[in-house]
């Protein structure tokens, strides 16, 4: 009964919704129907109606949608149907701003928090901030003019929310939006810098992942150098870039020995070891004193750096050979058909101690990773134990299996002998 009242309150909850709704589109159909005529977009159209022309593109511009047309941007009076008058200056009209003007262009409303706040109130407004302080910004303040400024990333006339994938700057899209200009090596002829960013970012872990896989976890440019603040980050600041996602590695790095000489030294944190746009995935083999290792590339035999390098090969490597003995007893318990599921299974938890000790390793301590591959070995030292146990306990039930069919072939035979003996004597 109850639940009944209240899936009714529920329905006529919707009804009213879908008559508010339907009394909205009325007002605006109603609205627009009698509404004024924006000149600056019918002239415009009849003027040029090709597909790139402004008012055929900002129809499907953000702007447009939320209600603002040409005369927001540019100024002048929409409601005149007059070139002159339309577009005069004692109107506000600024015509096209130049490429140095299209920040504040721009900036004039993102940057106003009230008149923002009107739209979508969770919209940041420290675009235009955060773009002086970038690269881009500051050059485009001395006068360049081949540096990114907020058209050359969100294009124009058919400016797109941030989350369509359409977007010039959808995550997905973003690498290819920069590689516009960065990845062009007659653009960028006279800076001094790489032009391999996009072709060493696509090979790496995180390109595949975001380009290939569309897998929005990975970072895109912006991820590491920010949307509007691009610059490469400070040498203090690469582990907290890297650590908004690798948060675990960051801390550890933080209270490591690394840490505070790594600092003074002008070493790069975790890009010394993993560079950074073809990211290296490294593994075992380079953590110990091998000679692959990137421990011994800065420490030599007899520092404190050395040892503990090799204590943590150590650590890894008994996990890991434990793992492998714990598997090939299963393994054969299996095949001779003991149920081995449950220690299948302790044992797969157990190894999960192997993927945060490798995490561990950024804590360059041998204690720190030590003590999770002991508490792992422990555990796997169990399930060898139980392991070798059923295997002995199969063997065990085999042996009585074969004696208690000697017994009963015994007993057929003399059974057998002494029928035939008392048939003789018959
Ligand atoms: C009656 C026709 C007409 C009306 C109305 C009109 N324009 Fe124009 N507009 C033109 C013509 C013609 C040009 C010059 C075309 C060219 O040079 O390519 C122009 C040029 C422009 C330019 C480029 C200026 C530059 O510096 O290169 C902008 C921006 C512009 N109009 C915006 C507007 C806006 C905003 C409105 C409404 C407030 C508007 N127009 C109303 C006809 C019109
Ligand atoms: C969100 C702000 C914004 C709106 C809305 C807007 N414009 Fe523009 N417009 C610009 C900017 C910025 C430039 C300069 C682009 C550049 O230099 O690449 C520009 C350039 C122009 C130009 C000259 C260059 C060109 O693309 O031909 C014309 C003409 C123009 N706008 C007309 C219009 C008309 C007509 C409308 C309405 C249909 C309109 N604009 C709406 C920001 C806007
Ligand atoms: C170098 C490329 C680039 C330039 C230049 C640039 N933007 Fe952006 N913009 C981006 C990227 C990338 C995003 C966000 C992507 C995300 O958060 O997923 C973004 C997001 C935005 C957003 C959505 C809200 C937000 O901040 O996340 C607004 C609004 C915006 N930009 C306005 C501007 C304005 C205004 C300018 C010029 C002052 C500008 N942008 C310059 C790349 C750029
Ligand atoms: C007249 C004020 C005004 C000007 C000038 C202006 N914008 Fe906007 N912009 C807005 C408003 C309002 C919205 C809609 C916010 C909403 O509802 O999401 C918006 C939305 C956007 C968005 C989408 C943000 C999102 O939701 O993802 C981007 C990107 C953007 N503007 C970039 C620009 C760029 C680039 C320029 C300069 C060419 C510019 N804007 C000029 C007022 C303005
Ligand atoms: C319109 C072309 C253009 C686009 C698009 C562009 N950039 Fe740039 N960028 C430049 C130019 C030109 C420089 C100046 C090179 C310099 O700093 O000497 C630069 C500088 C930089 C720098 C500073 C490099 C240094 O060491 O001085 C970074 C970082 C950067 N851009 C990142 C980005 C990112 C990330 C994007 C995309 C979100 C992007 N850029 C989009 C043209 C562009
Ligand atoms: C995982 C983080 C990360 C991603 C993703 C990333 N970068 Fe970088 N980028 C860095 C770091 C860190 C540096 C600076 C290294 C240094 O100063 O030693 C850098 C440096 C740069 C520079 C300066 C010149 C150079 O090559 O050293 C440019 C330009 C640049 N990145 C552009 C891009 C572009 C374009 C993309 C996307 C295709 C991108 N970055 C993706 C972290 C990243
Ligand atoms: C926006 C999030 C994000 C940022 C920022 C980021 N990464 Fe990643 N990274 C990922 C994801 C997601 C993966 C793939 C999943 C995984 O293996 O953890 C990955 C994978 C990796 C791997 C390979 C892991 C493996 O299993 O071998 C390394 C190494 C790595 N990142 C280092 C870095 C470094 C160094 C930086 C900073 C210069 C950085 N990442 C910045 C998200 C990020
Ligand atoms: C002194 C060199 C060194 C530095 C500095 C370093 N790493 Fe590593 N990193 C390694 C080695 C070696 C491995 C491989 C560990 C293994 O597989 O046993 C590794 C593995 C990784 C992995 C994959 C394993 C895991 O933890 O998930 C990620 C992700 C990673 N590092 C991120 C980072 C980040 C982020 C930073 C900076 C905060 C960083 N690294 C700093 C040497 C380094
Ligand atoms: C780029 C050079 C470099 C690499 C690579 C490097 N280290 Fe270091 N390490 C240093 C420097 C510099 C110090 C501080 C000076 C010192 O104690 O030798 C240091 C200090 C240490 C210390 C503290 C030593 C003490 O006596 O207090 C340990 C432990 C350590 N490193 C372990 C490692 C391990 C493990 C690896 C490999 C995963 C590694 N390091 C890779 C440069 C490096």
């Amino acid at each position: 009964m109850q639940s009944n009242r209240i899936r009714l309150g529920i329905v006529m909850k919707k009804i009213d919704w879908i008559i508010g709704i339907i009394a909205i589109t009325a007002v605006l159909f109603v609205g627009s129907a009698f509404g004024k005529t924006d000149y600056c977009i019918q002239c415009h159209s009849e003027m040029d109606d090709s597909p790139k022309s402004p008012a055929v593109l900002i129809k499907s511009d953000i702007h447009y949608q939320r209600g603002l047309s040409c005369a927001d941007c540019h100024g002048g009076d929409a409601s005149k149907n007059d070139a002159e008058e339309a577009m005069s200056p004692k109107k506000g009209f600024v015509g096209k701003p130049s490429y140095r003007q299209i920040p504040n262009f721009c900036g004039r409303c993102h940057s106003d928090v009230e008149y923002m706040r009107k739209y979508e109130p969770k919209l940041r407004v420290d675009q235009l901030q955060l773009y002086w302080t970038s690269n881009h910004g500051k050059m485009l303040k001395k006068g360049d003019r081949r540096v990114a400024q907020c058209v050359s990333c969100h294009g124009v006339h058919n400016i797109k929310s941030i989350k369509n994938p359409q977007s010039p700057v959808n995550k997905i899209n973003v690498p290819a939006t920069c590689a516009k200009c960065h990845a062009d090596k007659k653009y960028m002829h006279k800076y001094n810098i790489p032009t391999d960013q996009y072709a060493k970012y696509s090979r790496s872990v995180h390109g595949k992942l975001l380009l290939e896989k569309r897998d929005t976890s990975a970072p895109a440019c912006n991820s590491c150098h920010g949307n509007h603040g691009a610059t490469p980050p400070g040498l203090a600041s690469i582990s907290a870039a890297c650590g908004e996602c690798h948060g675990i590695n960051r801390d550890l790095y933080n209270k490591s020995p690394h840490k505070e000489p790594w600092a003074e030294l002008g070493y790069r944190q975790c890009v010394q070891c993993h560079d950074y746009h073809l990211i290296k995935e490294l593994t075992d083999e380079d953590v110990g004193v091998g000679n692959n290792a990137v421990c011994i590339d800065c420490h030599d035999k007899g520092d404190g750096g050395y040892e503990a390098a090799f204590r943590i090969k150590a650590s890894l490597d008994s996990l890991k050979y434990d793992i492998r003995i714990a598997d090939s007893i299963l393994a054969k318990a299996k095949k001779s058909g003991a149920d081995v599921g449950e220690l299948t299974f302790e044992l797969g938890e157990a190894s999960k101690g192997l993927i945060e000790a490798r995490n561990r390793v950024h804590s360059f301590s041998p204690d720190v990773v030590g003590e999770v591959t002991s508490a792992s070995m422990q555990k796997i030292n169990i399930v060898i134990e139980l392991g070798n146990d059923s295997l002995k306990a199969l063997w065990h039930r085999k042996i009585g299996l074969i004696l208690t069919s000697f017994l009963i072939l015994l007993v057929a035979g003399l059974l057998y002998l002494k029928i035939r003996r008392v048939e003789k004597k018959k």
